[in-house]
């Protein structure tokens, strides 16, 4: 196996962030674990800007995941896609990991 990067972790299995998105405390922070296609994973925090709703009790649609309340959209850089706009009064967007699979494990390098 490839030496991992310092400061990187597995978070779950690829099957796991394919069935649903998986909620991951690490290093101190509440992240968001998914699959934007098979073979890419995609790491933010786990917080809406918006509402502060769990984007983990979400969904997956075309690869962004979809927040569970009033259905912004994420990308695997964080950026959000708001119905209706309205993006001004939202909080900080979620910071975005780097993040990868090594032998069927999503990885990422988490800040603490
Ligand atoms: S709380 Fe996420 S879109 Fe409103």
């Amino acid at each position: 196996m490839k030496q991992a990067p310092s400061g990187s972790r597995a978070l779950c299995t690829v099957s796991a962030a394919l069935e649903a998105p998986q909620r991951v405390m690490c290093a101190g922070r509440a992240v968001v674990v998914w699959m934007v296609e098979g073979d890419r994973p995609a790491v933010i925090d786990d917080r809406c800007p918006h509402g502060n709703a769990r984007l983990s009790d979400g969904y997956v649609l075309y690869g962004r995941i979809v927040c569970p309340l009033h259905m912004w959209t994420f990308g695997a850089d964080g950026h959000a896609q708001a119905p209706g706009g309205r993006m001004e009064a939202a909080g900080p967007m979620p910071q975005a990991y780097e993040s990868w699979i090594s032998e069927d494990e999503v990885w990422a390098r988490v800040d603490g």
